[in-house]
């Protein structure tokens, strides 16, 4: 969505704030703006384009100032130009502000407001909120009673960093349903979307709950309660990223870091999950109802989770786009259903709303979450983390096959409590998983074979991703990958649907990328594969079964694993492909057009 950032204290603020801002464009990156404070006058500058570009033509590194707060926007309201950019301004030009979200009510405000002779000058829902509170501002003498006022008129979904002149000692941050972190320094403050936005300087944070603000000095924040404006007791954490985390360490980019930082994330997610998933496994046993839901690459994750369960434990649980489920599912859910949510960012406005949808209605909630004290993790009843730490680039790579970890793990956990399958059976398949590392390392090393094929496809137009039973999702994850950052049309889809329409689009050298491991459904994707072979389609398959050279132009020999565990490893190559391709078509992977890492609105 959209990335804010606010620093107080003796450096000089735009530094802070540029080299933040730059953390944060994954959240967001067509346009960008800072306000810093100095001699009593806010100094904005901001504009339409990404931070590398405006940080020279706008000289964002000269602005003066210890305090001032900053922008990485996502478009919602108003087409990305230079005066949509964040921050807006009341009509005094005294009170500037960063926002992310959506105000749902802007416009009855904003008519309000043109009636009362404000002037706008944006087309955004954000600028509302300046004018707001300077009108609230004729009524209080004091700024925190006039923000507290205007802000409790806006409905909708915001994170908030506010700068006013006159208060010279503070910066103002307000969460509701967008996130917001606090970055507690010695002698200076911070606060972000997300944490990499400060952790070159600070690891100690304070997470803000929805219908929270902050009021922070250099030396101090004080969290209050927006409706009652009564103080918070909040905890400092201390979180365990690095800043080599969140660095590119000599990668030309995030995603490719990430991919190779697969082995590593699943170790992670392994060990740290080893000595919780039973419990987890034990309160969650005796559901039958279950549900699975989340969004993006977190949905393709729900899919392997389903065959997970139902192959090791016996249970079918229901997968469902977080978005529809809030709308089709509502009734039937109750006291007696397990909602398993999946997200990385624990942000996603859609998977939230279904988190609070099965919690009114009574279900337990388990999240499965990468981002340390986000929302989702707030408000599940139980939570297991994936610990593949910071994921920069937007498309999802190693928080996906670390979730895919811990629904394996979790999955093994209850057959061995539920007695659903043999002891002997999931002691193979455990000692299996602790071996994925070894075997993702292994798909690795193909990725020179990857990038030559990725020479060779890079002038096509359409692809195609089939795969069976538990490698359906692998399919559709190949194909997002593929769709998000190479903008080549990309279809996944059950290999045994192929024949009833998608068929009649395969035509001479057609890309046909095949997931198939061996396993129960090895022999009908072989006969899925000739059927499109036979219509002139460039078979690429991914497998460890000699068969598939006969019927494939190029076969990407795969390790040999148990199939329920084979979408861990058989996505990497996949996503090598996705990224090379980008890459070769000159597109930027960690910044794909029109998307953002975390959509926090519906
Ligand atoms: C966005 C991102 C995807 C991600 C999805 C769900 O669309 O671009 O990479 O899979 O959101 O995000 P979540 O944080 O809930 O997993």
């Amino acid at each position: 969505m959209c990335g804010i950032i606010g620093y107080i204290g003796e450096r000089k603020a735009c530094n802070v704030i540029v080299d933040g801002l730059k953390r944060l464009e994954y959240r967001g990156y067509d346009s960008v703006g800072v306000v810093t404070e100095a001699d009593g006058k806010l100094h904005i500058k901001k504009g339409a384009g990404k931070i590398d570009e405006l940080k020279e033509k706008l000289s964002l590194l000269e602005m003066p100032g210890k305090r001032g707060i900053g922008h990485t926007r996502w478009a919602t309201h108003g087409i990305p130009n230079d005066v949509n950019a964040h921050p807006h301004t009341d009509c005094s030009g005294e009170i500037a502000i960063v926002h992310n979200g959506i105000i749902e009510n802007y416009l009855e405000l904003k008519e309000e407001l043109l009636q009362k002779g404000h002037k706008f000058k944006s087309d955004t829902d954000t600028e509302v909120i300046a004018h707001l509170i300077e009108d609230a501002l004729k009524d209080f003498k004091n700024f925190e009673d006039a923000l507290r006022y205007a802000l409790l008129r806006l409905k909708g979904s915001f994170a908030l960093g506010i700068i006013y002149t006159r208060d010279k000692e503070h910066l103002y941050f307000v969460r509701n349903e967008s996130p917001l972190v606090l970055g507690i320094g010695d002698g200076e403050m911070f606060a972000a979307s997300d944490i990499p936005a400060f952790l070159p300087y600070t690891n100690k944070v304070v997470f803000l709950d929805d219908g929270e603000y902050a009021v922070v000095t250099k030396n101090s924040f004080v969290v209050k309660d927006l409706k009652t404006g009564k103080i918070k007791d909040k905890k400092v954490h201390e979180i365990s990223w690095t800043l080599e985390m969140a660095e590119k360490q000599g990668f030309p980019h995030f995603m490719l870091k990430e991919i190779h930082e697969q082995p590593k994330a699943i170790k992670e997610a392994i060990y740290g999950n080893a000595e919780v998933i039973d419990q987890v496994a034990r309160e969650i046993a005796n559901y039958e109802k279950i549900f699975i839901v989340a969004m993006g690459t977190s949905y393709h994750a729900a899919i392997v989770g389903k065959y997970l369960f139902q192959r090791l434990t016996k249970k079918a649980p229901v997968v469902e786009d977080a978005s529809e489920f809030r709308y089709e599912f509502e009734d039937l859910v109750d006291e007696n259903t397990l909602v398993i949510a999946i997200t990385q960012s624990g942000e996603t406005a859609d998977t939230l709303a279904a988190i609070r949808l099965a919690k009114k209605r009574g279900a337990k909630v388990l999240s499965i979450v990468n981002v340390v004290g986000s929302m989702a993790t707030r408000i599940s009843d139980l939570v297991l983390y994936t610990h593949a730490g910071p994921e920069i680039g937007v498309a999802a790579t190693k928080t996906y096959t670390t979730q895919l970890t811990v629904l394996t793990m979790l999955a093994i956990a209850l057959a061995r409590h539920l007695k659903t399958v043999d002891e002997e059976y999931l002691r193979e398949l455990e000692a299996q998983l602790y071996e994925m590392p070894k075997y993702v390392e292994v798909a690795l090393g193909y990725e020179n074979k990857i990038k030559a094929l990725a020479e060779e496809l890079k002038e096509k137009r359409d692809f195609f991703y089939i795969g069976r039973s538990v490698s359906l999702a692998t399919a559709l994850e190949g194909a997002l990958k593929l769709k998000e950052i190479s903008y080549i049309h990309a279809e996944g889809l059950s290999a045994g649907e192929l024949k009833h329409g998608p068929l009649a689009l395969i035509e001479d050298g057609v890309p046909v990328v095949a997931v198939a491991p061996s396993g129960k459904t090895f022999d009908k994707m072989m006969s899925n594969i000739q059927e499109a072979k036979a219509r002139g389609a460039l078979i690429i398959s991914l497998g460890d079964n000699e068969e598939l050279e006969k019927v494939s132009d190029i076969v990407i020999k795969m390790p040999k694993v148990n199939e329920v565990l084979s979408p861990i490893v058989y996505i990497v190559p996949l996503q090598l492909l996705a990224y090379h391709l980008a890459v070769l078509r000159g597109n930027d992977p960690d910044k794909p057009r029109n998307l953002a890492k975390s959509v926090t609105v519906e």
